[in-house]
């Protein structure tokens, strides 16, 4: 079974450092990691943010574990060399165009969320958002018109099979959980989003099972602080599913304990091929000083168990083991706690 593991910028270090720790003390045979450069420790170190090697060896292994990537000193390189196109060009070059991004309160934390506690308890969501399309992929420029005013603009599209095949995603996982499935867009404005909702409501036809409903994007981001226990699964684009899941994770209570798969349909010996990161950045302004929450990592390193490497009963140990240490007390500075970094993985690891 092999890992690729690509820690990247900031914290992505500090955290990955961590899930691999606690990946280690399950003692699983047969397990090996490679690690790769990505983001702005790759444009450093070979001129590029997803270095043709790097990209190889994620594409040659089960599955990738992925920090984060993201650094200031970037931001005045042109688009094609900046951090971020590392974590989205394996998404695209890897095809993986499912985001899982599961949001539940922690029983003892219902106080950390930014909402009420009698309505924070209620958050047992999953987000699936796409991730190879819309306004991410599309042509864009900054030009100059002839009267000689700047102009930015980004192309946002779907094609209906791209809508196709994460609305299937959607609908089967709402199968397996409430059976309500929320899809999101903002069809009242967007032709994009007209069409999400003209093929959503097509692949329905073979989901009757599952109780569909529509929401604008707006809605749905006051919805998430009014009253989050409605949502069960909720399906959107590659841009509302990336403000969404940040907003949830502060429903939940900080962005430190969100998770994420991304998924695509090639199969391995084991389960399915993906990519698993936390939702949060390379946070540089706390990197280095042991500040950084690794909690959303180790659970991307179980959830990584769960889908690509057919480990339920280890990927379960590790959610257990983190659910303790919430329960018991363990925060992070994020949190409002003093717990360090790697006092986090080694409470983790003890409970195990
Ligand atoms: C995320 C991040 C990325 C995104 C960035 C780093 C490109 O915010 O995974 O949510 O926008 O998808
Ligand atoms: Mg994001």
């Amino acid at each position: 079974m092999k890992i690729a593991v690509l820690p990247g910028d900031g914290i992505g270090q500090e955290v990955t450092r961590e899930a691999v720790r606690v990946l280690d003390a399950l003692g699983l045979p047969g397990l090996s990691l490679e690690y790769a450069d990505v983001g702005a420790t790759a444009w450093r170190a070979h001129g590029h943010p997803l270095p043709p090697a790097t990209l190889e060896i994620a594409r040659a292994s089960d599955a990738i574990l992925f920090g984060a990537v993201g650094d200031f000193d970037c931001d005045h390189l042109e688009r094609h060399l900046r951090p971020e196109q590392a974590i989205l060009g394996l998404r695209s070059e890897l095809t993986l165009f499912a985001n899982l991004r599961p949001a539940k309160t922690f029983d003892g934390l219902e106080a950390m969320s930014a909402l009420k506690p009698e309505i924070a308890r209620q958050i047992d969501m999953l987000i699936v958002r796409e991730l190879n399309g819309d306004v991410y992929f599309g042509d864009k420029a900054i030009d100059t018109l002839p009267d000689g005013r700047r102009r930015g603009w980004d192309m946002m599209s779907y094609t209906e099979d791209e809508v196709r095949r994460i609305a299937h995603v959607g609908f089967r996982a709402a199968q397996g959980r409430n059976g309500r499935l929320c899809s999101v867009d903002k069809a009242n404005v967007l032709e994009t989003s007209q069409l999400w909702r003209d093929v959503v409501i097509e692949v329905a036809a073979e989901y009757p099972d599952v109780a569909l409903e529509h929401m604008y994007v707006d809605n749905a981001a006051m919805q998430l602080v009014k009253d989050p226990g409605r949502f069960d699964v909720i399906v959107t684009g590659n841009l509302f599913g990336d403000i969404l899941s940040d907003q949830a994770s502060m429903c939940v209570g900080s962005i430190g304990l969100l998770a994420s798969a991304a998924l695509g349909d090639r199969q391995t010996d084991y389960g399915t091929f993906g990519l698993y990161e936390p939702i949060h950045g390379s946070a540089p302004d706390i990197a280095g000083q042991g500040k950084a929450n690794p909690t959303a990592t180790i659970l991307s390193a179980a959830m990584l168990l769960r889908h690509s490497l057919g480990l339920e009963r280890q990927a379960a140990r590790i959610e257990a083991a983190v659910a303790r240490i919430l329960a018991e007390g363990v925060l992070g500075w994020d949190l409002g706690g003093t717990a360090a970094t790697a006092q986090i993985g080694d409470a983790v690891i003890a409970r195990l």
